[in-house]
């Protein structure tokens, strides 16, 4: 007798829902082959029901509410695809759970925000929750982490986890062109989310991080003390001055567990260009997983987009189907520790680039400053003199992001500063 098919209530018709309605309908044969049970939707959901979706959903209930959707007793799992930390995401996704029904999610920012409870309440309800396409989208970094690497003591897990900044950054260093300029194509492009800040300000990465760094190190997911920053002030002389000393500037997410606590930080940094991560062109994503056993782990490949993020929904589905449940972070979300946050305090060097006023002592007050916070100047020199302002890039030997940021505190006492220096990481990689 043929096994009963697996259904699905999806909530959302995007580019996500759209995609996982696409595999759904084009490899049925190969699904049921795969898993052994055909897997099929049942009903769906999204806000305005007239709008055409390049898709024949004729054969789908409709639902106005997902939470109604969610509590269908004719759906196995509910296919969270809306986004969104709070509202519809939120409430439909506690609905499904609290109606015995599995989730697959696509969604970061309702796991960064409430990952915890949520995976608690499924435990409890005997449920699962699965997001592989949360994370770098068609790239299966969650699978590798919870099974393919789950004998490991993780070491440290890093990346670049959001296509439209690299895109955005690696378009101003081929292309020689203004932040502004890469990001109002970028906008037009439709690269970016509809709050551009997620994406620029390093949150929806961020967001991303957390998650990883709950499954690597066996931690609950915290991801407000990820150190967030943004790349809205990477100029092209950055892009410039760092490609001059061998270097690229990546939004680049580091988390590791030191006896100090974990530090989680999504931050622009420099890495050397000729690193898999400095060569990352475009939206392309990059995972690096370092364990103990096996070493360095590096994934690429689509972040984001139709094919790639469904194609992640889908494998989570497939999971599910074929009997596998695995808990949401790897491990019983009851025993989840909670980590220390921590800064991070691991020595690195740093590229600062100010402008001073150019006038005598105006550098040895600069030095000074840095001397004063223990930070040790590695290379110093002055580029492109406009008018009474002399642009200055100062490379330091090791020091902690303490001692840079105590230093740059001073600068602004010194009156020979013209605007906010930048400061970032020259990551070993
Ligand atoms: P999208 O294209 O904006 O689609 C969102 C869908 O959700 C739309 O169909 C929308 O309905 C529906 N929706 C929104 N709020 C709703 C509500 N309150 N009730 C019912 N339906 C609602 O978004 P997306 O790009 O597919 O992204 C979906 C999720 O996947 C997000 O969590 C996103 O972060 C994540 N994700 C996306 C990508 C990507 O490449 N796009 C990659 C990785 C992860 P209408 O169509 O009627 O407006
Ligand atoms: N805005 C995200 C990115 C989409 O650019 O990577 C995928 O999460």
């Amino acid at each position: 007798m043929p096994a009963a098919p697996l259904r699905l209530g999806l909530a959302g018709l995007g580019t996500v829902g759209i995609g996982v309605v696409k595999i759904v309908q084009s490899h049925a044969d190969l699904i049921t082959a795969r898993t052994g049970r055909p897997v099929q939707i049942t009903a769906i959901s999204a806000r305005d029901r007239s709008k055409n979706r390049d898709a024949d959903l004729s054969g789908y209930a409709w639902e106005t509410d997902p939470v109604a959707l969610a509590q269908r007793d004719d759906v196995d799992i509910f296919v969270e695809v809306m986004g969104g930390h709070e509202g519809a995401a939120k409430q439909a996704t506690e609905a499904a759970i609290a109606s015995g029904k599995d989730v697959v999610t696509a969604n970061k920012a309702l796991l960064a925000h409430h990952g915890h409870e949520l995976a608690l309440a499924a435990e409890s309800a005997g449920r699962v929750i699965r997001f592989e396409a949360a994370v770098a989208g068609g790239i299966p970094v969650i699978k590798a982490l919870t099974e393919g690497l789950a004998a490991n003591q993780m070491r440290r897990v890093m990346g670049v986890m959001n296509g439209s900044c690299n895109y955005i950054l690696t378009r101003m260093q081929n292309e020689g062109l203004s932040y502004e300029a890469v990001f109002e194509e970028a906008r037009q492009l439709g690269y970016l989310e509809a709050d551009p800040n997620l994406d620029v300000g390093g949150i929806d990465a961020g967001h991303k991080l957390s998650l990883l760094a709950a499954i690597a190190f066996g931690t609950k997911v915290n991801f407000d003390a990820v150190e967030l920053e943004g790349i809205g002030a990477i100029s092209i002389d950055d892009i410039t001055l760092a490609a001059d000393m061998g270097y690229r500037i990546k939004l680049l997410g580091v988390a590791q567990l030191s006896g100090r606590g974990l530090e989680q930080r999504m931050t622009p940094c420099l890495v050397p260009a000729d690193s898999p991560l400095g060569q990352l062109q475009g939206g392309t994503n990059m995972v690096v997983l370092e364990g103990d056993s096996v070493g360095q782990i590096v994934l690429r490949g689509p972040g984001a987009g139709m094919g790639p993020t469904a194609s992640a929904v889908m494998a989570d589905v497939l999971d599910i189907a074929r009997g596998l449940r695995l808990s949401t972070f790897g491990q019983p979300a009851s025993t989840l520790a909670t980590a220390q946050p921590a800064k991070t305090a691991t020595p690195a060097s740093y590229y600062l680039r100010m402008t001073l006023l150019d006038k005598p002592g105006a550098l040895a007050k600069i030095a000074t400053c840095l001397g004063e916070a223990g930070v040790s100047i590695d290379q110093m020199r002055q580029y492109g003199h406009q008018g009474v302002n002399a642009p200055v890039l100062i490379v330091t030997h090791k020091a902690t992001r303490d001692d840079i940021d105590h230093a740059v505190a001073r600068f602004a006492a010194t009156g020979v500063l013209v605007g906010a220096p930048v400061a970032l990481r020259i990551e070993e990689v």
